[in-house]
């Protein structure tokens, strides 16, 4: 049979739902795509007249929503509803780790893809393409099977039901998502229904290359996505662990990363050592493939990769023991300017951002921190800190408080450090003798990302140390 798809519905309007639906709506004019999500206010948010307010930030989003909202693009909290005028639904909900019970600190947390699917066999009519979005660990979609057909077994019109699962990773990079799903390196659909299959590759040649979608059985899509989030993180966690031998050795780690880039099967992309990976993917996803290592008796290879975790955690660590030290061995009192809260540059999210944790133990050092980022709001810090903002004269009295603040120039005013661990573009081109002058001295910088322009920070009088190259002057 054959499968004409004119109504999408997307569970999950978040970091990836929403992209996601904002450019199959794009491209595809004549398909209604409906994102529903059971946090009224994300929704409220997704709807706001003021583009600005959109729950997340994107380079691109905005130009989207603004173009499709309304027409083929809505966002909505009836869920129920979405479902059941859908001939394809989206799975797009929050997987994070589990915290408690078995497989905790590990396994993903499943309950909202249960929710889901309990929602799908209930309320979805006909023939359903299910396609699942988020990260899931493998086998996922048998589990989605057995509920999707067990429940809908008691349903009084169980006959009309049928449904089609899909794996269909994102690979989307927060940050980069409009441009990554516009051209994507390719799109990977795991299934068994050849017409589901190409129902959905229908949609993606819209504007992709037939050649970049990749069929597979279910279940290499669904290992695909995690060992690919694997390889990366573990690149992360390689130059990092040698941006520590460059500043014992007198390396710099930006030569090193060029040399070993420029050997076309290392490649030059993804080595940028950094203060250590964050987001919502890398770690969640290596825990799962641990903990699935683990199920199958493959102990040293769980070992292998949780390697790459102990590396992140360590160079979050080693940072923040570097600062502390380069301050004479206490921060307590001191006034220390956090440039950069989200985990990456590009977006508001700071879902395991390491600043969290450098922010986290500077304060319990009795550093004062004055937090600067330009799109991660001061609420969604308190969250993460777990810990109210002080008001900026508190901050002059006290241990261990933070402030976000609005202007970096004001915030450095009498600052110890300036500690840089976004890579923000705004942040090269800031007038650092300006910062200098105003700081007390003596004074320093650190840079976790290798951002700025070190022939410029060497002609101010401060003190410079950036990551992959140690303090050394006299570049
Ligand atoms: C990642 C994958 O790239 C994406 O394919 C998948 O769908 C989701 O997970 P994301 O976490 O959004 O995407 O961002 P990414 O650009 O991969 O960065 C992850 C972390 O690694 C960030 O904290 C980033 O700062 C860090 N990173 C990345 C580095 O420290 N150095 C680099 O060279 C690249
Ligand atoms: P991701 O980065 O994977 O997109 P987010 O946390 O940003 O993760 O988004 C997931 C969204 O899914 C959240 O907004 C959450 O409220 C929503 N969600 C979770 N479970 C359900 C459900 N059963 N029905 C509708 N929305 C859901």
């Amino acid at each position: 049979m054959v499968f004409e798809v004119k109504n999408i519905c997307c569970i999950g309007a978040g970091y990836v739902g929403g992209p996601s639906m904002a450019v199959i709506a794009k491209n595809c004019p004549d398909i209604q795509i409906n994102v529903v999500d059971i946090n009224i206010e994300r929704i409220e948010r997704w709807n706001d007249k003021n583009l600005k307010n959109l729950p997340i930030y994107e380079p691109g989003l905005e130009e989207i929503v603004k173009k499709c909202r309304g027409k083929n693009l809505h966002f909505s909290k009836n869920v129920n509803l979405n479902i059941a005028n859908a001939d394809m639904i989206f799975i797009s909900v929050n997987t994070p780790t589990k915290t408690k019970g078995l497989g905790a600190g590990f396994a993903s947390d499943l309950k909202w893809i249960e929710k889901s699917a309990r929602e799908i066999s209930k309320y979805a009519k006909g023939k359903t393409i299910i396609v699942e979005k988020s990260t899931l660990p493998v086998k996922t979609a048998s589990t989605i099977k057995k509920i999707l057909y067990s429940t809908s077994e008691n349903s009084s019109d169980k006959n009309e039901k049928t449904f089609y699962i899909l794996s269909n990773p994102e690979f989307l990079a927060e940050g980069s998502a409009i441009k990554d799903l516009d051209n994507p390196d390719r799109v990977l659909i795991g299934g068994e229904d050849e017409e589901a299959i190409k129902a959905l590759s229908n949609l993606y040649i819209k504007w992709i290359d037939k050649e970049k979608i990749l069929t597979t059985n279910l279940w290499s899509s669904e290992l695909s996505k995690l060992i690919s989030n694997a390889f990366l993180a573990q690149r992360i966690s390689s130059i990092n662990s040698v941006s520590a031998i460059c500043e014992a050795t007198g390396a710099d780690i930006k030569e090193v990363s060029m040399a070993i880039g420029s050997d076309k099967r290392i490649g030059k992309f993804f080595l940028n050592a950094g203060p250590g990976f964050g987001g919502s993917c890398f770690k969640k996803d290596i825990l799962n493939l641990i903990y699935i290592c683990k199920h199958y008796g493959l102990d040293k290879v769980a070992d292998y990769w949780e390697q790459v975790i102990n590396i992140n955690s360590w160079q979050i660590s080693r940072i923040t023991q570097i600062i502390v030290e380069k301050l004479f061995g206490t921060v307590s009192g001191k006034r220390l300017v956090i440039l950069g809260f989200s985990f990456k540059a590009n977006t508001n999210d700071t879902r395991e951002s390491p600043a969290i944790y450098i922010c986290q133990k500077l304060m319990i050092e009795g550093g004062n921190l004055i937090i600067y980022d330009p799109k991660v709001d001061y609420s969604q810090i308190e969250n993460d800190l777990n810990k109210k903002m002080a008001s900026i004269e508190e901050i002059d009295h006290s241990e261990g408080e933070w402030y976000k603040s609005k202007n970096i120039y004001n915030a450095v005013q009498d600052a110890d450090a300036v500690i840089l661990l976004t890579e923000w573009d705004q942040f090269i081109n800031l007038d650092w003798e300006r910062i200098s002058n105003s700081m007390r001295k003596p004074s320093w910088i650190f840079d976790t990302r290798y951002l700025l322009d070190p022939r410029i920070i060497s002609s101010i009088n401060i003190n410079y140390w950036r990551i992959g190259y140690g303090d050394k002057r006299g570049i």
